[in-house]
């Protein structure tokens, strides 16, 4: 089997690339390379003589049509798992415009690109986040999408138009609506891995508003084991939710990293909130549980392997913190923080 992963070089894309060449499947990445991508995820592949041989990577656009044909029309791909994306929210709502070309016109490409080449299986992956906040109960696979910021309304937008290809010519898609992942690899300004790096570098770990939204955190392995279960198990036209199970305060999950990373408390600052923050992601598994799907990797545990990973990996991260990042911190950080000593933080 040959699989195309878009996205391949990014936090969750990397961890399946990883997993399907260790099952000896032949792996095809597309991959941008945007601020967020980075081979240096897939290093231990790269520079392994024996798994490259199951390995080819392209550097390029899923917007590209020419390119994506291409790479259909000559590698023999079996099915396509789209994670590319762009992925942060507060980029998002800084400026959007990137967010609707590659999570709505770069799906449209791929999906047109699978018609014509009898792609046998096309997984979208989407996002808890296309239910908006869930006030009551968590959300089930066909309760309404109610995204609230452009990032999620993107990403419902590539979630509906996978649907409609089903629905409309029987392409054989699947969604996956995940909650949040954490892990090795995840770049810094999400916010488990920029509040462990902020605070092995003693800096203020910036707490949005009362920090009491809460977040489903599922560990990346076990993601990436759903998805690969829905590979060969999940029903075609189908959208499965794949949540971790541990809904988590963020302002305990902080208190958790300082705790073990042995900081004080007082390098939390509790600053100006997100705009349309979500107050809680919640998801109903039901549907892939009686599949036989379920994760298994305990929060607490992965926490701390994923603080310990970070420890152990200040090469990977700092790298990218001297980087674009800083700009990008800068400028979606500085106004928030109150204190003025803070700024250079
Ligand atoms: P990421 O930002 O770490 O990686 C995204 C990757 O996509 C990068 O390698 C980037 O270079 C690549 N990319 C971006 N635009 C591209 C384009 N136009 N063409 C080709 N490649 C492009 O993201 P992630 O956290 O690994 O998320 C992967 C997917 O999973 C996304 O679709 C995201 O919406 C979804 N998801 C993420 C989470 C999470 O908690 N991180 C949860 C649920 C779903
Ligand atoms: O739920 C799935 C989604 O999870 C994915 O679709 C997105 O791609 C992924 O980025 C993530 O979105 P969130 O917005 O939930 O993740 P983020 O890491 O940005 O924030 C997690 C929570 O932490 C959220 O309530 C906002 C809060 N936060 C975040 C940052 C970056 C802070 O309090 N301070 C911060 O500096």
């Amino acid at each position: 089997m040959t699989i195309l992963v878009t996205g391949g070089a990014g936090f969750i894309g990397s961890h399946f690339v990883r997993r399907m060449i260790n099952q000896d499947t032949r792996v095809v990445v597309l991959d941008k390379l945007t601020y967020a991508g980075n081979l240096e995820n897939l290093r231990d592949i790269t520079g392994d003589s024996r798994r490259s041989k199951q390995f080819t990577f392209y550097k390029g656009d899923i917007c590209n049509q020419e390119l994506v044909e291409y790479i259909l029309s000559t590698e023999g791909i079996d099915a396509i798992i789209n994670f590319a994306a762009e992925t942060h929210v507060d980029r998002s709502i800084l400026s959007a415009s990137a967010f609707i070309d590659t999570d709505m016109k770069g799906v449209l490409v791929l999906l047109e690109a699978s018609r014509r080449y009898a792609i046998k299986k096309f997984i979208q992956i989407s996002t808890d986040e296309v239910y908006g906040t869930a006030y009551h109960s968590a959300f089930k696979e066909t309760d309404a999408l109610n995204p609230g910021n452009p990032y999620s309304a993107s990403k419902a937008g590539g979630d509906r138009l996978a649907y409609s290809y089903w629905i409309t010519y029987k392409l054989p898609i699947i969604i996956t609506r995940a909650s949040n992942n954490y892990g090795p690899y995840q770049y810094p300004e999400k916010f488990i891995p920029l509040f462990i790096t902020n605070a092995i570098e003693d800096r203020k770990l910036p707490l949005y508003g009362d920090g009491r939204q809460i977040r489903d955190w599922i560990h990346v392995e076990d993601h990436c084991a759903g998805i690969d279960f829905l590979l060969t198990h999940g029903k075609d036209g189908e959208v499965y939710n794949i949540g971790g199970g541990n809904e988590r305060c963020n302002i305990d999950t902080a208190s958790l990293i300082l705790d073990e990373l042995k900081k004080p408390g007082t390098l939390i600052e509790h600053v100006k909130d997100r705009e349309g923050h979500d107050r809680r992601y919640a998801l109903d598994c039901t549907k892939l549980k009686a599949l036989g799907y379920r994760p298994k990797i305990e929060f607490e545990t992965g926490l701390r392997d994923t603080i310990q990973w970070y420890r152990d990996n200040e090469n990977w991260w700092k790298r990218i913190k001297n980087s674009e990042f800083m700009g990008y911190y800068h400028k979606q950080y500085n106004h928030r923080f109150i204190s003025p000593c803070l700024q250079n933080q």
